[in-house]
C-alpha cells in the first residue's frame, strides 16, 4: 500500500490495467478508475512547469502522459487558457477527468433529437457546473460535455480516457447550425 503522496503515475498506470483487465464494464471501470484518478491528481507527482502552456490557437493545452502501445488507456495534463475552452463534444470512449489547479466549468447535454439525420445533433443542457481541484467529471462513451476556463488563469485538470482521443470516433456539435463534425486535437 503506497501513501497518497507516493501515488506514482506508474502506480496509476499499473491500477488502470489491472483494472480493465478484470473488466470491460464502463460503469464498473469508471467507480473503480475515479478515486485512484484523484489521488494521482490531487497528488501532483506528474506536473511539471511545461503543462501550464497552451496552444492559443486551439485555447488549451494537451500534454501526454501515458498511453499504452495501442492507444489505450491515455493520460493527459490538460491546460486551459483563461476565457477558452471547447465546442461541446463526445470522446468515443470513456473519460474520467480530475480538477488540479483553477475551477473549470463544465456543461453537460443530452441529445434531443431522435439522430435520424445524417451529421446533425439537437442538444439540451443537463447539468452547469464548477470543476474545482480534486472535482470529477465522468462520462461513459456518448456522454457529451464542453469545458470552459471562465477564470483569469491557466486551468490545468488531469484526463484519463479508455483510447487516446484522436484515435476514436468523436465528433463535436454545433449548438447554433446543430452541425456534427468529426474533431482532432493538436497534442503537444
Ligand atoms: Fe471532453
Amino acid at each position: 500500500m503506497t501513501t497518497s503522496n507516493s501515488y506514482t503515475l506508474e502506480n496509476y498506470i499499473e491500477d488502470l490495467r489491472r483494472i480493465t483487465r478484470e473488466t470491460s464494464d464502463e460503469d464498473e471501470i469508471i467507480r473503480q478508475v475515479s478515486p485512484l484518478a484523484q489521488r494521482a491528481a490531487v497528488g501532483k507527482s506528474w506536473l511539471q512547469p511545461k503543462h501550464y502552456q497552451a496552444d492559443p490557437e486551439q485555447g488549451f493545452g494537451v500534454h501526454l502522459l501515458h498511453e499504452e502501445p495501442d492507444h489505450s488507456l491515455a493520460v493527459f495534463a490538460i491546460s486551459w487558457l483563461p476565457g477558452r475552452g471547447t465546442e461541446p463534444h463526445d470522446h468515443g470512449t470513456w473519460a474520467v477527468v480530475v480538477g488540479v489547479d483553477g475551477i473549470e466549468r463544465n456543461v453537460r447535454y443530452q441529445r434531443c433529437d431522435d439522430g435520424g439525420k445524417e451529421n446533425y445533433a439537437e442538444l439540451e443542457v443537463k447539468q452547469d457546473f464548477n470543476a474545482d481541484k480534486g472535482d470529477l467529471v465522468c462520462m461513459k462513451s456518448g456522454g457529451i460535455h464542453m469545458v470552459r476556463n471562465e477564470t483569469d488563469d491557466v486551468t490545468i485538470s488531469f484526463h484519463t480516457y479508455g483510447k487516446h482521443i484522436n484515435y476514436t470516433n468523436r465528433v463535436q456539435f454545433n449548438l447554433e447550425t446543430n452541425e456534427v463534425t468529426k474533431v482532432q486535437l493538436k497534442i503537444d
